[in-house]
């Protein structure tokens, strides 16, 4: 994006970013929206035309989170293979404020549900591009805090279902953040199963469980 179009895009989401919030209470995707959704992820016709209409309008979001949802940003994370349903309940969390960040919750009140609907698809069909760690110590230590602690809710292979994210992949900077978010309490994210295991946690813990997950494919 060359520099006047970031700033125009930049003034627009602050405009909307101070607009009232919908109700704090508002809930997760319809069971509607989400039997769509799978309908559409299941039948190859329709997943191919979300996935181009869903390209499309992606291109808003190119910039941090890659051209194919593998972020170019440290604290951006990956959308690449991500579950689809965790994905559009996350975009409505930030456009109802139960989850804040300036950016995202400005941009994703600009979008139309259709638009949020495709993109969705289009970046859970995406390949997830792991960035493995060095340390094989700190990844093995994380492994096995992940097998005793995570597993139950994140699964085997650390890919998580329409409730839980996925976590097999995702950029090791973004998963240090978004842990600290939830042990920290300060409302920037909340979600009562993450509350209780974060404030486990110690720095040194959070690093090895970043570099084991970010290492998987
Ligand atoms: C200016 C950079 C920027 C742009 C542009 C941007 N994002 Fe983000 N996005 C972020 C950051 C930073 C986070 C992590 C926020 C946090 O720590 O909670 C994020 C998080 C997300 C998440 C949550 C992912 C997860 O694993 O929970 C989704 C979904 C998302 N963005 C979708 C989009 C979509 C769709 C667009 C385009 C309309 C977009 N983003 C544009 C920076 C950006
Ligand atoms: C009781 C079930 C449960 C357990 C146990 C659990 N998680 Fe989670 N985790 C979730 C749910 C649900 C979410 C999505 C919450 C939300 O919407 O913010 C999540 C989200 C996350 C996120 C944010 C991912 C993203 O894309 O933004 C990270 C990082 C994470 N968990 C790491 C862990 C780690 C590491 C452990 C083990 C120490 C763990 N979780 C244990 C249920 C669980």
């Amino acid at each position: 994006m060359n520099p006047s179009h970031y700033t125009c895009l930049m003034i627009a989401v602050c405009l909307i970013a101070m607009q009232p919030t919908r109700s704090a209470a508002a809930a997760s995707v319809s069971k509607d929206t989400e039997a769509r959704l799978e309908n559409a992820m299941a039948d190859p016709k329709l997943r191919a035309a979300a996935v181009r209409a869903g390209k499309k309008a992606a291109s808003l979001c190119a910039n941090c989170h890659g051209d194919t949802g593998n972020s170019v940003q440290d604290d951006v994370p990956n959308l690449a293979g991500q579950n689809p349903i965790y994905l559009l309940n996350q975009t409505e969390k930030f456009a109802d404020g139960r989850r804040k960040d300036e950016f995202m919750s400005g941009l994703v009140r600009v979008l139309k549900p259709e638009d949020r609907f495709n993109m969705t698809i289009f970046y859970a069909a995406q390949d997830v591009a792991p960035s493995p760690a060095e340390d094989s110590r700190l990844i093995e230590s994380g492994r096995r805090h992940f097998m005793q602690s995570c597993v139950g809710c994140h699964g085997a292979e650390a890919k998580g279902n329409h409730e839980v994210a996925r976590l097999a992949g995702q950029r090791a900077s973004y998963i240090v953040n978004a842990l600290k978010q939830y042990r920290e309490g300060r409302g920037m994210r909340v979600d009562i199963r993450m509350t209780g295991i974060s404030k486990t946690l110690t720095d040194q813990q959070i690093k090895a469980l970043a570099a084991f997950l970010s290492s998987r494919r």
